[in-house]
């Protein structure tokens, strides 16, 4: 490809309490940092800042003998004023490379990030993290970022293929590299012609397990930011992995005998200037916690126009073709589903009938034909739809397509052939197709969809009505979870705030939401967490039956947990399967539902627990309850509440606007 324009994009895969993210435009450089809220601000002149800048000048004036491979575990001052620090250079940088790196990555933060007391800045060659709690030796995927160069592979097959093997042998030599550097870098070829090189590393305080673990959440971040691009950085504050289709790295520099055999040496690259002639733009795409609303106007601008210079630059090859190609004609719709028979039909939600079609090619395929206007022009509508269908993951239903013609507005979907995860779940006979391995198969799968959502995606996602209908089951019972970015589709909001329109399904939706219409990625937590005690319990949410009495599941979940007697919870048909998962998912599930917001853990740091035992779990705290733990057995019902009329004029929709209720396919 001898283009020589190369557009990078960040897609921010930040969760919410990161208040900035920023924009920074190089040669082949990049710098992000993202100023985490939750831990609060020193105040101007204070002890803390003292000791930050001490740790700072500790940084800044690093000798010879402080090299430690890149590796540095700062800290400062006593108690409330503790200031912890880790910085890490790339492994294939040398001591002046690390220090330069280090010097501007202190000065980028203090401009960045002031006043914040914890901090995680990445850029080229270094990352840099403080906080005042313990660093050293913790394992953290969260937050994180992602950069991937917008040009396409030729032969994404092939070269997905390569890659993954190659990260994952990269992944085991950096694991197993030891304390002192865990970092790795081939190349592997694709085909004749390609080549595709990568790097991984990870915080040498990590175990060789848990450099294993953050590398492989790295890597499932690849499928949501980067996949079939030619190059990708994904960074979190323990570890990151960069490929590329050129060479990007060096020849590290050997450890000290005996030396854990050095990664075969790759042609020694004058990295440095790399790319210096050519143009490169980054463009890192706002991502910033609502609020700041000059900062919103700003990055939608950006994202417009970044939206538009990839459109130009596009402009000759197959991405507008390929764009067009996603509509289909009303005819051929018609035509596939028995012009919407009723026999066709595979339910009724909130937002239109469902209806099962082939199209001419023989593809099975699910017709969501949208029964009330979605408030938004042809354009804009088509624009959402384009977007939307850009997120592709395992476990998320696929968008193929949509349909416009006068006032008939389709979406097709892929067809899911085994209805939905309640059907089994809630059904005396077919439960027992779900054995626990499958179950917990499922649980892992509709995790790593949310977080796909939530933070490897590019645009990011809250679900808002995750339930046991909405996680639909495919051939070999796995999980695609459905109906997401049914909100971007009717309402342009933002990605966290208030809402006068609460849309969800009571049993699943967290208080906060439910009650004062706040939504955030940790309301989704909440009603994952619902999900898997479902999943366990072989019940739903709102109908568990102790003995007598009717109680809804999480009062009754927390209750056996206080008793020591969680087991009572696990459904009676789980005769085999681990016993240790089982109370880990309890554990998990429990953690999930937490009344306090900040409390509920992040879905990467879900799957993190989910995907390895060595990760210790926190005890969880009182669940939120139900206000309405009574409901009628049978009866689950959604809601759409005006929670906020004064708000609701800004709404494009108005009356009789859809809830996602009831999904497809039923
Ligand atoms: C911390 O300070 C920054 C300004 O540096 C401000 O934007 C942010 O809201 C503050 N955060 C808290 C939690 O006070
Ligand atoms: C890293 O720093 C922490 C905090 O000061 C300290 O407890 C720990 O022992 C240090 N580890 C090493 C290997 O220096
Ligand atoms: C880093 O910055 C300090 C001053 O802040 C300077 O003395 C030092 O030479 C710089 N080091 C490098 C490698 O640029
Ligand atoms: C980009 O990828 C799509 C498939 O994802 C492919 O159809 C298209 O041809 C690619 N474009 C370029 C420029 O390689
Ligand atoms: C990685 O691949 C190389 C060959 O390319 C092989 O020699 C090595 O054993 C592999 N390492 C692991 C940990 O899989
Ligand atoms: C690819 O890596 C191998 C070692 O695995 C090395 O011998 C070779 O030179 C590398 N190729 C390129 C083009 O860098």
């Amino acid at each position: 490809m001898g283009s020589s324009r190369l557009l990078f994009l960040f897609c921010s895969i930040l969760p919410f309490f990161v208040a900035n993210l920023i924009l920074g435009v190089g040669a082949d450089q990049f710098f992000q940092a993202s100023c985490v809220d939750t831990a609060g601000n020193y105040t101007a002149n204070s002890a803390y800042q003292a000791n930050l800048n001490s740790i700072f000048s500790q940084l800044t004036s690093q000798t010879e003998t402080d090299f430690n491979y890149g590796f540095y575990n700062l800290s400062a001052g006593q108690n409330s004023n503790h200031v912890n620090a880790v910085a890490l250079c790339r492994g294939d940088r040398n001591q002046d490379d690390c220090n330069t790196c280090l010097n501007e990555t202190v000065s980028e933060l203090r401009q960045r990030c002031p006043l914040y007391k914890e901090v995680v800045g990445w850029s080229e060659f270094c990352t840099l993290r403080y906080a005042n709690r313990d660093l050293f030796g913790e394992l953290e995927t969260s937050p994180g970022s992602c950069l991937y160069n917008v040009q396409n592979v030729t032969d994404a097959d092939r070269f997905n293929q390569a890659l993954d093997n190659l990260l994952t042998n990269l992944s085991s030599r950096a694991a197993a590299g030891g304390p002192l550097r865990k970092y790795a870098a081939d190349n592997s070829t694709v085909g004749v012609f390609q080549t595709v090189y990568a790097m991984v590393q990870c915080s040498p305080d990590l175990s060789e397990q848990e450099c294993g673990d953050c590398l492989s959440v790295a890597k499932d971040g690849i499928g949501g930011c980067c996949l079939g691009q030619r190059g990708c950085r994904i960074l979190r504050p323990s570890c990151f992995l960069r490929y590329e289709s050129d060479p990007f790295y060096q020849t590290p520099i050997p450890l000290p005998s005996p030396p854990p055999s050095p990664p075969p040496p790759p042609r020694p690259q004058s990295t440095r200037g790399n790319g210096n002639n050519t143009t490169r733009i980054i463009i890192i795409v706002v991502a910033s916690v609502v609020g700041i609303l000059v900062l919103l106007v700003t990055s939608i601008c950006i994202f417009q126009r970044t939206r538009k210079t990839r459109q130009h630059s596009l402009a000759n090859d197959d991405e507008v073709i390929r764009n067009d190609s996603l509509q289909f004609d009303f005819a051929t719709v018609g035509a596939a589903t028995n012009n919407f028979s009723d026999a066709n039909k595979l339910g009724q939600g909130g937002f239109g009938a469902v209806y099962k079609g082939v199209l001419p090619d023989g593809q099975e395929v699910a017709v969501k034909r949208l029964s009330s206007d979605s408030g938004q022009g042809d354009v804009e509508f088509k624009n959402e739809v384009l977007l939307v269908a850009k997120l592709q993951h395992r476990n998320l239903v696929r968008l193929l397509g949509f349909c416009l013609e006068g006032q008939e507005r389709l979406l097709i979907y892929e067809f899911v052939p085994n209805t939905s995860l309640d059907h089994f779940l809630f059904d005396q006979v077919k439960r027992a197709q779900l054995d626990w391995e499958r179950r917990y198969k499922i649980i892992g799968g509709v995790a790593r969809g949310i977080l796909y959502l939530h933070e490897d995606s590019r645009l990011r996602i809250i679900h808002r009505d995750l339930k046991a209908s909405n996680v639909l089951l495919d051939a070999e019972m796995i999980p695609k979870i459905a109906d997401f970015g049914m909100a971007r589709l009717f309402v342009r909001d933002e990605t966290q705030g208030n809402t006068s329109r609460v849309v969800g399904t009571y049993g699943y939706m967290a208080p906060e939401y439910a009650m004062r219409g706040q939504f955030s990625v940790k309301s989704d937590v909440f009603s994952f967490g619902v999900i898997v005690l479902e999943i366990i319990s072989g019940q739903k949410n709102n109908c568990f039956r102790d003995g007598e009495t009717v109680e809804d599941l999480i009062s009754c979940a927390w209750k056996y947990w206080r008793q020591g007697t969680a087991m009572n919870l696990i459904d009676p048909t789980l005769r085999g399967g681990s016993r240790n998962e089982m109370m880990r998912c309890i554990h998990i599930g429990l953690l999930c539902v937490q009344e306090n917001v900040a409390d509920r853990p992040t879905m990467a740091t879900v799957i993190l627990m989910l995907n390895s035992f060595s990760v210790s779990l926190p005890m969880p705290s009182q669940p939120a309850f139900f206000m309405n733990s009574n409901i009628d057995s049978d009866m689950s019902f959604s809601v759409v509440s005006e929670s906020n009329q004064s708000k609701s004029e800004e709404m494009p929709l108005s009356q009789n606007e859809a809830s996602i209720t009831d999904l497809y396919p039923r």
